[in-house]
């Protein structure tokens, strides 16, 4: 049985009804009218017309890394925006600041991106901040579009050194192989970073640091949590 049968055909009838230029939700049964409030309650703001969300978020744990409090105005370079919505763009800010930051106190010059997408975060660290960036995707379609921003993005640019730091893999990370995506990286230590990683991505990070010596620290954000399996718990028998 679908969840749209589950829910009583007077939900059923007025779901159905819907069109693009509903507007009128009185009409609506009260419990589906409950329903949408408490949806809309419970949903994240999405603004970013506001500053103080991120501050409120990063800045106590940015301020615990030691981060110099000048670098949280840098923007990403013109040239890296392609592609990305006003969402990802502060997200990307934010997250490859925080990273450097953090690189910075390790003394690393080298990242893995897992589940890299379109290349936006792995971008920033390689073209705005100079580090090494092994950006790793299982969907090849993701990659290929990742490495066509970054073909645009070249033209645009006259200083093409940091462009040679930045790698794309496709590949899907899993526990059996995750030493082997450092395999030809030996003798140099990483950070692991991934931004928006999809259910079990973010238990492989986690576990990719905590058994791989060559992995110095991790900087994770992940999502999807619905689509965790339990092979991802618990995630401190990993420590
Ligand atoms: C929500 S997207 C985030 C993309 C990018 N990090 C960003 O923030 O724009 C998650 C990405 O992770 C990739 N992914 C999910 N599981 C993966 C795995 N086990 N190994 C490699 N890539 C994976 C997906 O193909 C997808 O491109």
């Amino acid at each position: 049985m679908s969840r749209l049968d589950q829910a009583g055909d007077d939900w059923t009838s007025a779901i159905l009804d819907l069109t693009l230029e509903t507007s009128d939700y009185s009409i609506w049964p009260t419990s589906l009218q409950h329903y949408l409030e408490k949806t809309r309650d419970l949903a994240l703001p999405r603004s970013t017309s506001s500053m103080l969300t991120p501050f409120v978020f990063f800045f106590p744990l940015i301020t615990t890394l030691g981060a110099d409090k000048s670098l949280i105005d840098k923007e990403i370079s013109k040239q890296i925006l392609g592609g990305m919505s006003d969402k990802k763009i502060h997200e990307v800010r934010l997250m490859s600041q925080l990273i450097k930051d953090v690189a910075d106190q390790q003394g690393i010059t080298s990242v893995i991106d897992l589940g890299s997408g379109q290349g936006y975060l792995s971008r920033a660290l390689a073209f705005d901040y100079g580090l090494e960036v092994l950006a790793v995707d299982m969907s090849e379609i993701q990659t290929k579009g990742a490495i066509r921003f970054d073909e645009k993005a070249k033209k645009q640019t006259k200083e093409k050194e940091q462009w040679a730091n930045l790698r794309h893999v496709t590949e899907k990370v899993t526990s059996e192989n995750l030493s082997h995506i450092l395999d030809d990286a030996v003798d140099k230590k990483w950070l692991v970073t991934g931004l928006h990683t999809c259910g079990d991505l973010s238990p492989h990070i986690f576990r990719l640091f905590t058994e791989n010596d060559q992995i110095a620290c991790a900087v994770n954000v992940g999502c999807c949590y619905n689509a965790l399996t339990p092979s991802g718990f618990p995630m401190i028998s990993f420590s």
